[in-house]
């Protein structure tokens, strides 16, 4: 079933809101737009509902999902208490691009923690997705919304690429704003902790808590992510993906040797690089002096050359201020090399 939604003013009574949402009562999965990414929405209370999630994705049964709520009096239903600094992050983020880590209570399904004693709360900053949450009144588990290893969504057309025929139905609200995921952070211990970086950046969370740990894994490829989604291959394109310092000069040296190898070369960068390219298929993902931009158009990318004839595709590393760090984070995810070729 395929929903538009794509409307100004949107709440709970709308009447393609109230049938998705009578939708995830009966224990079905439906995905819908958040400000992040797309999501895929089940029933988080149900063992069932959720395992349909899994399914569709293809997703490994050891990685959480995050549990998505209409409103914050909710968090006290899912967990067993609410250190300070918790409660300093969501008085600021909720509704926003940031993930809580707290100590699970058990009231959802334990498919959704994947046998952790920590659950993953957020409050989406979407009018759709705050009306599908009202309208439901479930917490609602919801990954994004692409078969696990692909980039996530931004539009309801890359859902439909990914999952069609494998879920209830979509929920259309338009291109997400942020486009790249929730900052996810471990608020159990003493000091929180980042354990995926997102549309929320860390300068902005330590002006709220002061300070801020970032996950070693973050920063050392040898470290065990404390986040189990972290140790998967993510967001990668068909062809494999280099990425490399931006300098033109090298990326055009790259392009030279590895057509002299016969390959056919794709190339992803900022406007200012890829202009001065010739010979090549490029996409540009924005100007590199504004990163979010960037962020709101790098899975787009990231997909669309799936549809060229490409045997290697090239990527212009993106500065790593504000939330370029989330962006070239997914960027290094998604490669099978990373040439570090600082000028
Ligand atoms: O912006 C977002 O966060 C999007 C939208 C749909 O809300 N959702 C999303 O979900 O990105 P997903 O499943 O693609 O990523 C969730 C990440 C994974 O890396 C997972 O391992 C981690 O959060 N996670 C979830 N629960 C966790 C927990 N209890 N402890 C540690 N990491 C957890
Ligand atoms: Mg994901």
């Amino acid at each position: 079933k395929y929903w538009n939604v794509n409307e100004l003013h949107i709440d709970e009574n709308y009447p393609a809101i109230k049938e998705a949402a009578e939708v995830l009562k009966n224990k079905e999965a439906v995905a819908f737009p958040t400000e992040t990414v797309y999501g895929l929405g089940a029933d988080a209370t149900s063992e069932e509902a959720v395992d349909k999630i899994f399914q569709a994705k293809g997703r490994p049964a050891d990685n959480p999902l995050i549990v998505h709520i209409g409103d914050v009096t909710q968090v006290k239903e899912l967990t067993t208490e609410i250190p300070e600094v918790a409660k300093k992050l969501m008085d600021k983020f909720f509704p926003g691009a940031l993930t809580v880590i707290l100590e699970s209570n058990g009231a959802c399904a334990h498919n959704v923690t994947a046998g952790l004693s920590t659950v993953g709360i957020r409050m989406p900053d979407h009018p759709v997705a705050i009306a599908l949450l009202k309208a439901c009144n479930l917490p609602v588990a919801a990954p994004s919304a692409n078969r696990s290893g692909r980039p996530s969504p931004t539009t309801a057309k890359h859902v439909k690429d990914d999952l069609e025929g494998r879920i209830f139905g979509i929920l259309d609200g338009g291109p997400t704003g942020i486009g790249l995921e929730s900052t996810v952070v471990d608020c159990t211990g003493e000091i929180p902790v980042i354990l995926r970086p997102g549309g929320v950046t860390k300068e902005e969370l330590e002006e709220i808590v002061g300070t801020i740990l970032v996950d070693p894994a973050l920063l050392d490829k040898e470290e065990k992510p404390k986040s189990p989604g972290m140790k998967y291959t993510h967001y990668a394109p068909n062809a494999p993906l280099w990425v490399i310092n931006g300098d033109p000069k090298k990326i055009e040296q790259q392009i030279k040797s590895l057509q002299h190898e016969g390959k056919k070369v794709g190339v992803m960068g900022s406007e200012e690089c890829i202009h001065e390219l010739k010979g090549v298929i490029t996409k540009s993902y924005g100007s590199k002096n504004d990163v979010k931009d960037i962020a709101r158009r790098i899975y787009d990318v990231l997909r669309s050359f799936n549809e060229e004839d490409v045997d290697i595709i090239l990527a212009e590393a993106v500065p790593k201020n504000g939330v370029g760090v989330a962006v070239m984070n997914r960027l290094e995810k998604a490669a099978s090399k990373i040439l570090i070729t600082e000028s």
